[in-house]
């Protein structure tokens, strides 16, 4: 089978195809003959920087939908033949994919494999930084940085079918800001004229809810931007920046909160409990209420194509790479 490696760290030009031997299940897990492969930013982290990479050769992916080829022992509930999306923890760019059982899903009703591809990590991840961990209320307004991306695109969605008094969302240039007013944004800012935007739009109060993929000084200012018992979900750190670290008294001033969210951690930690927001997530997108276009497709053999255009920082939705042919 073909597959998508690296074997160090680089500029997009360090993927390459590979001729590599079918993987067989071990206990737990299942193979995938893949249709398509969500790209990522982790995967452009990964390889610039080796951002979850154990060793090298590295085979980034964290995402598929196909049909399941060979089940493992022990794997109950899903057959060779069936249509499935996975959340991997790696190696999803490439003919056949190895997932744990736990995070391979029945294809959603009303779906094909490529639009379902864009869900494994993008769906659950949204849906817990409003819910699950930003405990997002009706009326309350939110602010999320990245709004045209992949996440972006899902979160304003969300956040609007929830019943948010207003959506706020940044973006690097102007010319991502329609996409995510067709999206879900009542207003888009970019980042350098977010605070100033956000103050006005709100009338100096600030919002009840920060999304922030970034980290750095974005997050810092993000704090600053914070209504009154604001909350703050951290997930990602896009900008490279050093961790920075939050303290209790700056917190209790205004009874600020700081929460986190990893979707591979989550996976990784608590299966079940991945199981069902996944379930949830999905769900938002067979009754109509999400809809995540897939504005890019590249064959596995561009896999490059597809990491320069996300790293030029013009994408919109989500991008995919055609894995069966
Ligand atoms: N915690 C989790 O479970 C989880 C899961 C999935 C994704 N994520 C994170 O969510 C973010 C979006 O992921 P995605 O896969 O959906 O990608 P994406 O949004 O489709 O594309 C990459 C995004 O990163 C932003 N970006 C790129 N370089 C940046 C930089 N140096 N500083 C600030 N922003 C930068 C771009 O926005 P602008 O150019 O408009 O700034 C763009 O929205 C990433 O940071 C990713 O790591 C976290």
């Amino acid at each position: 089978m073909r597959a998508v490696e690296f074997h160090e760290y680089g500029g997009p030009e360090v993927l390459k195809v590979v001729r590599a031997e079918i993987p067989e299940p071990g206990p737990g897990q299942v193979t995938v003959d893949t249709a398509h492969a969500g790209v990522n930013f982790a995967d452009l982290k990964a390889r610039a920087d080796g951002y979850r990479v154990a060793s090298l050769p590295h085979r980034p992916g964290l995402e598929v939908s196909g049909r399941i080829r060979a089940v493992g022992e022990g794997v109950e509930g899903l057959r060779p033949g069936q249509e499935v999306v996975a959340l991997l923890d790696g190696g999803g760019y490439a003919q056949v994919a190895v997932a744990d059982a736990a995070t391979v899903f029945p294809l959603p009703e009303g779906l094909d494999l490529r639009t379902a591809a864009a869900l494994p990590t993008v769906l659950p991840t949204a849906h817990a930084l409003l819910h699950e961990v930003g405990r997002l209320r009706a009326g309350e307004s939110v602010l999320v940085h990245g709004a045209a991306g992949g996440i972006g695109t899902v979160a304003g969605q969300l956040a609007r079918a929830a019943g948010a008094g207003a959506v706020y969302g940044v973006v690097s240039s102007p010319a991502k800001a329609g996409h995510a007013r067709d999206h879900g944004y009542d207003a888009v800012f970019t980042a350098a004229s977010f605070p100033v935007g956000v103050r006005r739009a709100t009338g100096g109060r600030g919002v009840d809810l920060v999304l922030d993929p970034v980290g750095g000084d974005t997050l810092r200012t993000g704090l600053d931007v914070l209504a009154d018992f604001g909350r703050l979900v951290s997930f990602g750190n896009a900008s490279g920046a050093p961790p920075w670290h939050v303290g209790q008294p700056e917190l209790a001033a205004r009874g600020h909160s700081v929460a986190a969210f990893s979707v591979l951690a989550l996976a990784r930690s608590a299966p079940e409990a991945l199981r069902r927001l996944a379930e949830r997530a999905f769900r938002t997108v067979t009754d109509g209420t999400v809809r995540l276009p897939v504005t890019a497709e590249f064959p596995l053999s561009d896999a490059a194509g597809a990491h320069r255009l996300m790293g030029s920082r013009t994408s919109t939705g989500k991008l995919l790479l055609r894995t069966a042919d």
